[in-house]
């Protein structure tokens, strides 16, 4: 069995300039798939909302769809870091966020716990942060706010939006974040973001300059029905599900994905 992966791992990959890779998986199978094929990490994310559970958005997601899932993946997987999504409304307050967070690790075998963030998570993130909980915080586009934000479009265009991500992933990673995903922006300002911070960026529709790249299983197996810009139907190159994980993995790492 190879040494499993572990954020440290991930850490001195960003240290040597190594590209890694997540992508989501939602049940055993899929996430045994992506170990094999050597994917970095696994991402029981949210999206599981709208591309398992048909809703139209992530917000109907509960602290126990994620659970039940992650125990999914858990029984397929041996050695690849396994990643939870913290559900809408389930961080909103410390003594709450901290009781899910532990559940998410205790129940569902986290090994690091992501949050759709911003500036005011900083004391959480500390918080959980030095109880042992490694955290991913997620900038740019948050989907769990559609409603607020009013459409999926990419954040961060003007100045003044730019400067508080890259404000927001400083400070995040001085309260204790071990990793940052940047959703959707532009990739100048993810960039900057990946030079800015000595923890990983992880980077889905900010361009190539980020240190890891995440995209949901469905889009590169071509079944979401449409494949967003930033992603790629890998199915298409390669005949089967393993060949497509695989194909990833090795775009990523030798920069040909994203183009
Ligand atoms: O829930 C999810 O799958 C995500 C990715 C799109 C990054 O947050």
């Amino acid at each position: 069995m190879s040494q499993p992966t572990t954020i440290k791992v991930l850490k001195d990959k960003k240290a040597k300039g190594e590209k890694f890779t997540m992508l989501t998986a939602y049940d055993s199978t899929i996430a045994s798939l992506c170990e094999k094929a050597g994917v970095d990490v696994i991402l029981v994310g949210d999206s599981l909302g709208m591309v398992v559970q048909g809703h139209n958005t992530t917000v109907p997601v509960t602290m126990d769809d994620i659970i039940y899932h992650a125990k999914c993946v858990a029984r397929g997987t041996k050695s690849i870091v396994k990643m939870l999504d913290m559900p809408f409304m389930s961080f909103a307050y410390p003594s709450q966020a901290i009781d899910n967070a532990t559940r998410l690790m205790q129940e569902g075998y986290a090994e690091v716990i992501k949050l759709e963030s911003g500036e005011h998570q900083a004391e959480l993130i500390s918080d959980l942060s030095l109880n042992g909980v490694p955290v991913c915080a997620h900038l740019g586009l948050t989907p769990q706010t559609i409603h607020k934000l009013g459409s999926y479009g990419k954040r961060g265009k003007d100045s003044e939006e730019a400067n508080r991500i890259l404000s927001d992933a400083e400070k995040l990673e001085k309260a204790g974040a071990d990793l940052i995903l940047l959703e959707c922006v532009p990739a100048e300002l993810a960039k900057k973001v990946t030079e800015s911070v000595s923890v990983p960026v992880i980077g889905i529709g900010a361009g190539r300059d980020v240190d890891a790249q995440v995209l949901v299983i469905y889009d590169i197996l071509g079944a979401s029905g449409y494949i967003p810009s930033f992603a790629k139907n890998f199915l298409a190159e390669t005949g089967s599900i393993e060949g497509a994980i695989k194909l990833y993995v090795e775009s990523v790492k030798n920069g040909t994905f994203p183009n």
